[in-house]
């Protein structure tokens, strides 16, 4: 990973060492000794502490106050600390760990449920982050009352900083997709569209004159007046459809009735279109993400579902922008739907693309089907992004 990374670098929390460790013997008899003595486990006992010991999880045993009575080998590996400096230390303030919540609520939640699980960021002896997937159990004694705190960390390092620059050329990747539709609109429009344009005048101003002109080159004429005109548009609707600039200029509601509108014409699928009108103008990144998950549904709609008709509902609530599509189709396969809810595998870039834009902009999505159709649900927040329209760029050229 690069300089700029947030984490720890080195070799330590890499697939290979971590191999290492599982491949790495057992330890001598008095070590085993001082664990058991420090876990308050009886040396009968000393599976046990053996299993706890050469776990390579790190495992860390506090009393009620959350001083370390126990630490494993692995959390010596994992952290740089041997057992004998971490035990009899304040485990949070020891590894200055950052809870994904306030403390409070974390702890609270150990005690009324008796387990806690999340991620932490936590210190390494040399003062390098690592991030941290943590169990934690609440330990209680014979009478039932809590004694202590089992926490098991997994240094999740490495598949974090995976994670963060995947999502990083994900946002990339989506940023530039835009940018090339918005120039190859821009282009289709202004050079390709205008040429056409002058086509179609320079063959009106002979079909004037088509008196003048035999019966075989007037009906070549009429011929090459229509396939003239109908390049041309065709040309303006794929260039709208890449980026169309009443989006840029008129907003999301008027962006999405041409949508619609086209689509109702080259699908023939009857399409619900209901916008609350108090949605006005968002700020470009929200409407172009909102604008795009809704193409690519109706795209879906089309190819996938069999649906004859499909609904569309924008609105806006608490802060919220709430966009919902649903069809009445087949429904996605429930191999594949599962596959979308969870890591996306190898399907498409549609749908994955559309959680993407949401990840982004903080909001979810939520993919619903059955064999009474799919909704796709989105929830964005609006946050300060709400802007007027002149704050937003222009798009390809108007007509
Ligand atoms: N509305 C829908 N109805 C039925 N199946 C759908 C629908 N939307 C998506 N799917 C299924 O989910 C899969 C993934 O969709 P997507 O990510 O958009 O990729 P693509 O459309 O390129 O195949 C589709 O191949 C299809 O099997
Ligand atoms: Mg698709």
């Amino acid at each position: 990973m690069g300089s700029s990374s947030p984490w720890k670098t080195g070799p330590s929390n890499s697939p290979e060492s971590q191999q290492k460790r599982a491949t790495e013997g057992t330890r001598d008899g008095s070590r085993a000794e001082t664990d058991s003595q420090t876990f308050g486990i009886a040396p009968s006992d000393l599976s046990l502490t053996e299993l706890l010991r050469l776990a390579h999880d790190g495992i860390i045993v506090a009393n009620i106050d959350g001083m370390i009575q126990f630490w494993n080998r692995g959390a010596e590996e994992m952290y740089g600390w041997s057992a004998a400096e971490a035990c009899g230390n304040l485990a949070a303030e020891f590894l200055r760990t950052e809870f994904p919540q306030r403390r409070a609520e974390v702890t609270k939640k150990l005690f009324e449920l008796g387990a806690w699980q999340g991620e932490l960021v936590q210190r390494m002896r040399d003062g390098r982050r690592i991030a941290v997937a943590s169990r934690q159990v609440l330990r209680r004694d014979e009478e039932g009352k809590p004694s202590g705190i089992l926490e098991i960390n997994r240094d999740i390092t490495f598949q974090k900083e995976a994670q963060i620059s995947l999502q990083r050329l994900s946002v990339r990747l989506l940023q530039l997709q835009d940018e090339e539709r918005r120039r190859i609109a821009r282009e289709l429009h202004d050079s390709t569209g205008q040429s056409l344009a002058a086509l179609v005048i320079h063959l009106s101003a002979i079909n004037g004159r088509i008196g003048t002109l035999d019966p075989t080159s007037a009906e070549i004429l009429c011929e090459a007046m229509k396939l003239s005109q109908q390049a041309s548009d065709e040309i303006r609707t794929l260039s709208y459809l890449l980026h169309p600039p009443t989006l840029d200029l008129a907003g999301l509601t008027s962006a999405l009735k041409w949508l619609v509108d086209g689509f109702m014409q080259r699908s023939k699928l009857q399409v619900e279109l209901e916008i609350s009108t108090d949605l006005g103008r968002l700020h470009q990144n929200l409407e172009t993400a909102l604008f795009r998950i809704v193409q690519e549904s109706l795209t879906n709609i089309f190819r996938h579902s069999g649906s004859p008709t499909a609904t569309i509902r924008l609105s806006r609530s608490d802060g919220n922008v709430n966009l919902e599509v649903s069809d009445r189709g087949s429904g996605i396969p429930p191999n594949t739907l599962a596959t979308l809810n969870g890591t996306g595998g190898e399907l498409g870039v549609g749908i994955r693309g559309m959680r993407e834009r949401v990840r982004q902009l903080g909001g979810n999505l939520e993919l619903i089907s059955g064999s009474e159709g799919t909704t796709v649900t989105v929830r964005l927040p609006i946050g300060d992004q709400a802007q007027s329209p002149a704050s937003h760029s222009p798009g390809a050229a108007s007509t």
